[in-house]
């Protein structure tokens, strides 16, 4: 079951949790004696013991007939990204499922385009959760990643309070000023989704781009979902937030990141579930074009290329061969809008040669 921490670290059902609403909903079962379990256990030794029988939808008992069984966790999971606009393989389903059911945060890696971001996006649209991004660069630190003292208000608070005293003739003293207190601290995203009161989607996006010394920041964040200042203490999580960091592996990430999150490569997809996906963008084109684009992506990624094309530049591709009002991929066609998909004048060059165009 997923759990957060309270302030005391003791877990805490997520009150937002699939699994407590599936609960609820069998609680709520009208005219069933006795706790879920009991149900539950009643519904299986009838399904033993008693021929099959079926209820209509509307009949209390269809709830929990074995007749009735609950959808896998999984293919549930693909239902709600494909709602949220994502087409995931049941690979990708998985590891969102578990990143949910065990609280852990996701490390995506996989090449340029592949869907790494728009999968932490989706997986905010479909859970209702708002997204909190950290954009990783070289020379994050700290104060741009978890907080920052808000110093202009902390020198006015003090002068204020030094007004004060030596208006009433006592000695000015900082340690009353009380100037390191929650009111002066500036969230930046990390700390941001730590005290956020609602359960969020956090991003940390692109984290190979960090030194190490950053890297080494989020460590504390992914493995106990708390930040500490030293001035105020520990500020735990109050709902654990759904982490997903993504890396294009440009450099190797150190272990103790990588040990801390479940591990999801997304590559490029087969040709037929990039056509899906290139339908659901562009609905307009037809699934004909939409497979043929597919396929000859996929020709080029074969080929030896600097950039193989990505899964937005097939997308943009579609988009372009739609305004031209194209029915049918033909030579012509390929060649004079090639440099839709391929960047590099050499990479045009041998894609054209592989195509045979
Ligand atoms: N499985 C998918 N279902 C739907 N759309 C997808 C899928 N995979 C990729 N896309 C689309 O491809 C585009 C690129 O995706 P995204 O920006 O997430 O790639 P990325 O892996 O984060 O790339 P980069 O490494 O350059 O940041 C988006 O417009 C996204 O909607
Ligand atoms: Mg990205």
């Amino acid at each position: 079951m997923k759990c957060w921490r309270d302030r005391g670290g003791r877990a805490q059902p997520d009150a937002g949790s699939d699994l407590d609403d599936r609960a609820r909903a069998r609680r709520s079962a009208p005219g069933l004696p006795g706790a879920a379990d009991d149900v539950c256990v009643g519904a299986a030794l009838w399904g033993a013991l008693l021929p099959p029988r079926v209820f209509t939808d509307d009949h209390p008992l269809a709830k929990i007939s074995p007749m009735a069984e609950s959808p896998n966790p999984i293919d549930h999971v693909q239902e709600q990204l494909r709602g949220a606009g994502y087409l995931a393989d049941a690979a990708t389903a998985t590891v969102v499922h578990l990143a949910g059911a065990l609280g852990k945060p996701v490390l995506i890696e996989g090449p340029a385009g592949t869907g790494k971001t728009q999968l932490a996006k989706s997986v905010a649209q479909m859970t209702g959760k708002p997204l909190i991004r950290l954009q990783c660069y070289e020379g994050l630190d700290e104060s741009k990643a978890i907080y920052e003292w808000d110093y202009r208000r902390q020198l006015l608070q003090l002068q204020l309070i030094q007004a004060g005293e030596s208006r009433r003739g006592e000695d000015a003293s900082l340690t009353a000023a009380g100037i390191f207190g929650e009111q002066f601290l500036l969230s930046r995203p990390l700390l941001a989704a730590i005290r956020s009161d609602t359960p969020v989607v956090l991003l940390i996006d692109e984290v190979d781009r960090l030194d190490m010394e950053a890297e080494a920041l989020l460590l504390e964040v992914l493995s106990e979902y708390q930040v500490s200042v030293p001035e105020l203490g520990t500020v735990t999580a109050r709902h654990i937030p759904r982490v997903f960091l993504t890396s294009n592996n440009t450099r190797d990430l150190s272990e103790a990141l990588k040990r801390r999150c479940l591990y999801l490569h997304l590559g490029y997809p087969s040709v037929e579930r990039e056509a899906e996906i290139v339908q659901l963008h562009v609905p307009e084109l037809s699934a004909h074009l939409a497979k043929q684009i597919a396929a000859l992506v996929a020709v080029l990624r074969g080929a030896d290329l600097k950039k193989p094309p990505s899964i937005s530049e097939t997308v943009d591709w579609a988009r372009t061969l739609l305004v031209l009002g194209a029915g049918e991929l033909t030579d012509e066609l390929t060649r004079q809008t090639l440099s839709v998909l391929l960047k590099y004048e050499r990479d045009i060059s041998a894609g054209l040669a592989e195509l045979g165009v």
